[in-house]
């Protein structure tokens, strides 16, 4: 009877051991499974040690200005900071026990409380969608055939009258929708930065299957033809670029300070191939008949669009005389291409 009685205690601690393996094998995915804990727990167990009382610089939780100043980078570069760090701040606010998702709910919890409308992720944004594809999978349901008015992709014409409102408002009014237009597209995890780049794009390009259609339109101020160019004008208030945290191609624009400056742009495209022109070097005189400024404009490039731009300052009230010359390598002489602006 020795053999048996010994036995069992040996059969038994194999069988803890086994246990004990597969109780630790489960614990790996139930502890990568555990509830990812919403914005305000987040916030009250790992940020409010700063953010509540603004300790070092960090934005306060309720100070909107605080916050507006940095919601301009959109919800992707805040958390790719808020994860490294930046200056003061500690990456992962100190805390290693934040997940990225919770880290990015943290921080959609403080904007919503400090003034700003962002919707809590449910899922981490992990690849950022490009304006194309935006635009492909979603925006050209309505924007590519003009449904129920929805103005055409590359469409110009139909586009510049809702640009003269200013990119602000035009990206404001596609976030809250209007009429037939859905808030957000109708994708509401779409940032506001993805929505005015989409915005822009639509503007900018045109899908290649879509022949913007060309209406006999009354001619369009902020349009000319010349010499088998389409020269675009376009102008945007310094401060609503700033308030946008406005960047060109990864740089950020900078913005001079001061009131009456406005950022004038323009935009070439080959008239028959609707090619957009990418290696010009453009010049812009304006004149309100008594002075005269001329600056050459920087090359822009933004979602593969290109744009020639620079800042000038208006009297308000004064009519403005804008000319541009653009040249191109291989091209027998300058295009001249003037437009007028009056200053509000
Ligand atoms: C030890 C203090 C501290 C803690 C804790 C902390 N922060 Fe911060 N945070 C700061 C400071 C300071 C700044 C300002 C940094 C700067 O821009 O100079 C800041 C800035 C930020 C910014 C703005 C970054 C930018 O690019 O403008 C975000 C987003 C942010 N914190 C998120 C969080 C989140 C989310 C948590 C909690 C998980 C957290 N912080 C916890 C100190 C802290
Ligand atoms: C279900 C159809 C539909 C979808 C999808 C849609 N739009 Fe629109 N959109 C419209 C219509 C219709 C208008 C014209 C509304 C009006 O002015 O009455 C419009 C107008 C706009 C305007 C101009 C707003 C203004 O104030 O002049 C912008 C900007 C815009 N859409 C952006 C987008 C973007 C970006 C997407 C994709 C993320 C998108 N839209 C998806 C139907 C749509």
């Amino acid at each position: 009877m020795g053999l048996p009685f010994a036995s069992v205690p040996a059969w038994a601690s194999v069988s803890a051991v086994v246990l004990f393996t597969a109780l630790s094998a489960f614990s790996g995915p139930a502890d990568a499974q555990r509830r990812e804990r919403p914005g305000k727990e987040v916030v009250d167990a790992a940020c409010g040690a700063c953010h509540l009382s603004g300790k070092d610089g960090a934005p306060r939780i309720g100070d909107a200005a605080a916050w507006a100043a940095r919601t301009g980078q959109g919800l992707t570069m805040l958390t790719e900071h808020a994860l490294k760090g930046i200056r003061k701040m500690p990456a992962h606010g100190g805390s290693t026990g934040v997940s990225d998702l919770e880290l990015q709910r943290a921080i959609v919890y403080m904007v919503n409380n400090s003034g700003g409308r962002w919707i809590e992720p449910a899922a981490m944004r992990t690849s950022t969608l490009t304006s194309e594809t935006i635009v492909q999978q979603q925006c050209a349901a309505c924007h590519q055939g003009g449904k129920d008015g929805a103005p055409r992709i590359g469409d110009r014409a139909a586009w510049t009258p809702r640009f003269a409102k200013g990119l602000d408002r035009l990206v404001a009014s596609a976030v809250h929708g209007h009429g037939a237009m859905p808030a957000r597209g109708g994708m509401p995890d779409l940032e506001r930065e993805d929505i005015r780049d989409a915005t822009l794009y639509m503007f900018n390009y045109g899908l290649p299957a879509v022949a913007a259609p060309q209406p006999p339109a009354a001619p369009d101020p902020h349009h000319k033809l010349v010499s088998g160019l389409d020269v675009y004008f376009g102008m945007m208030r310094a401060d609503a670029l700033r308030s946008q945290g406005a960047k060109a191609g990864g740089t950020k624009l900078s913005i001079p300070a001061g009131r009456g400056y406005y950022h004038l742009n323009i935009s070439v495209e080959d008239n028959k191939t609707r090619a957009p022109v990418t290696d010009a070097q453009v010049t812009m005189q304006v004149s309100d008949g008594m002075s005269v400024e001329t600056k050459t404009l920087e090359r822009l490039a933004a979602n593969n669009a290109v744009s020639y731009g620079n800042f000038f300052r208006f009297t308000s009230g004064n009519s403005y005389n804008i000319t541009t010359e653009i040249k191109r390598a291989g091209m027998p002489s300058p295009v001249t291409a003037k437009f007028e602006f009056k200053a509000p």
